[in-house]
């Protein structure tokens, strides 16, 4: 079988090492912050799925799990900066811990919006981990309250990130360059 995504010539921005290195630092942090208390992770479909997988076996604490399925970008290479939900939070938030799970905050549309719809069902709190930030692309003024790496205005794909829903499965964060999108 060939592995077309593995052999494509596209460069390393985050090798996997390091991804797991800082995906601890992560955990080790939140399980302090959330001493005491059983936060309820919701995972940003689909691209938080690899991330979330990875950080909730960091957390030394008690944890609950839930999934919203969001889409910002059409099928090219920037947002649309439409929000539109797939799939809804299964059960109550209210009066929980929230901690939403991203795996890139970008242009900030995406977080404002759950902002808006999730502070409706009155969690106790509501923050947010993004494992790549890409501060510099931000049109809406939100910011993470975790953040695994900022990251430069480049187009990356793996750990969970895709471009036209490929490369999700790569071990590595990578640049894909548009010549290398065809
Ligand atoms: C990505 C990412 C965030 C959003 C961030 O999702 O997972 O949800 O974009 O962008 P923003 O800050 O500009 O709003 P995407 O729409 O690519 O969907 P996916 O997770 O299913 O790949």
């Amino acid at each position: 079988m060939t592995e077309p995504s593995r052999d494509r010539s596209v460069e390393v921005l985050l090798p996997r090492e390091k991804i797991a290195r800082r995906v601890r630092e992560l955990g080790a942090e939140i399980a302090r912050d959330y001493r005491g208390r059983t936060p309820h992770l919701v995972g940003i479909l689909k691209g938080a799925w690899v991330f979330m997988a990875d950080l909730v076996r960091q957390l030394d604490l008690d944890v609950t799990v839930d999934f919203l399925g969001i889409t910002s970008y059409g099928a090219g290479m920037h947002s649309s900066g439409e929000v539109k939900i797939t799939k809804d939070i299964d059960v109550s938030i209210e009066g929980r811990d929230v901690l939403i799970v991203e795996d890139i905050l970008d242009t900030g549309h995406t977080f404002k919006f759950l902002q808006e719809v999730l502070s409706v069902h009155q969690p106790r709190s509501l923050r947010l981990v993004t494992l790549l930030d890409k501060a510099s692309r931000r049109v809406v003024p939100v910011h993470a309250d975790y953040v695994g790496f900022e990251i430069p205005d480049v187009f990356v794909v793996g750990y969970g990130l895709d471009f036209n829903q490929k490369y999700r499965q790569l071990p590595d964060v990578r640049v894909l360059r548009s010549q290398d999108s065809v």
